[in-house]
């Protein structure tokens, strides 16, 4: 249905909202391309329902917003490079995505955000938390601002891609292109929202530029428990068929591991993103 009457609802008070009304099999009206974005800017991260989307479908979709990302690491959809197997199996226990993080920070040119859509559910658990960094750098003190103002954090894909892991398997290769590490600003201004936010994450921070990792750990500690704080995150709870497309550069997620023994697959296209200064 090509509707006028677009919803969008939030999902928490600072983060996730809910978008109803669209249609994303069919080409986005320029105005319909720019409301997706503008909730985007506001809430960090949109969800869509009930979309029934073939991998090209999906592919197109992601175009929209951008050139698509593929990725180095997860394995993919064997007709479609473009798409990543976010995958676990009944029999495996670990899944992708299972503490917070950002992905992508430890690219010099960090990707904007992923497009990830349901196909295979479990019957309960397997919701994904969001994290809002606007949030968590507007709670900040003012002296705290200042002092991260003009710090750069040290990010990088070793420790987490680089090894090879029998608990991913299959899910994960290519162990020997997560050379490179990135810095970043600690606090951007977001290259769309024009809004500053925290960007440093626990899956890939690895410390700040210039201090040594014991200088680095205590302040980052600090700022991971604070913007863990409930009240920057909202909760996700997947259907077949929903859509999440969230911002790497001003939230974090976190994909609940509470559904052993059941199958959860979800197909991610990553969309290119810009520099970060
Ligand atoms: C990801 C990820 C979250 C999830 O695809 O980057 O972390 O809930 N997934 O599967
Ligand atoms: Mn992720």
């Amino acid at each position: 249905m090509r509707s006028n009457t677009i919803e969008i609802s939030p999902v928490g008070a600072c983060v996730g909202a809910e978008i109803a009304g669209i249609d994303l099999r069919e080409p986005l009206a320029p105005q319909v391309r720019e409301t997706v974005q503008q909730a985007m800017n506001e809430h960090g991260v949109v969800f869509f329902r009930d979309q029934a989307l073939t991998e090209d479908q999906h592919i197109s979709l992601a175009r929209q917003f951008g050139d698509i990302n593929i990725n180095r690491f997860f394995s993919h959809v064997p007709t479609h490079p473009e798409i990543a197997l976010v995958v676990k199996e009944p029999d495996q226990t670990r899944n992708i995505g299972g503490g917070w993080h950002t992905d992508h920070s430890y690219d010099r040119i960090p990707a904007l955000g992923s497009m990830l859509y349901a196909r295979e559910i479990p019957p309960k658990g397997g919701d994904t938390l969001f994290a809002s960094m606007y949030a968590a750098y507007d709670a900040l003190s003012d002296g705290l601002k200042q002092t991260l103002e003009g710090m750069r954090g040290v990010h990088s894909s070793r420790h987490v891609f680089g090894v090879k892991r029998g608990d991913l398997e299959g899910r994960i290769g290519n162990y020997e292109l997560a050379t490179q590490d990135a810095t970043h600003p600690v606090v951007i201004t977001h290259p769309d929202s024009g809004r500053k936010a925290l960007y440093v994450n626990p899956g890939f921070t690895i410390g700040f530029d210039g201090w040594t990792a014991d200088e680095s750990r205590p302040l980052l500690e600090y700022l991971y428990r604070h913007a863990q704080k409930p009240e920057f995150s909202c909760r996700f709870q997947w259907q077949v068929g929903s859509l999440a497309f969230w911002d790497n550069r001003s939230t974090w997620h976190y994909a609940l591991n509470d559904y052993q023994g059941e199958r959860r697959l979800l197909h991610r296209i990553t969309i290119e993103g810009v520099a970060l200064g």
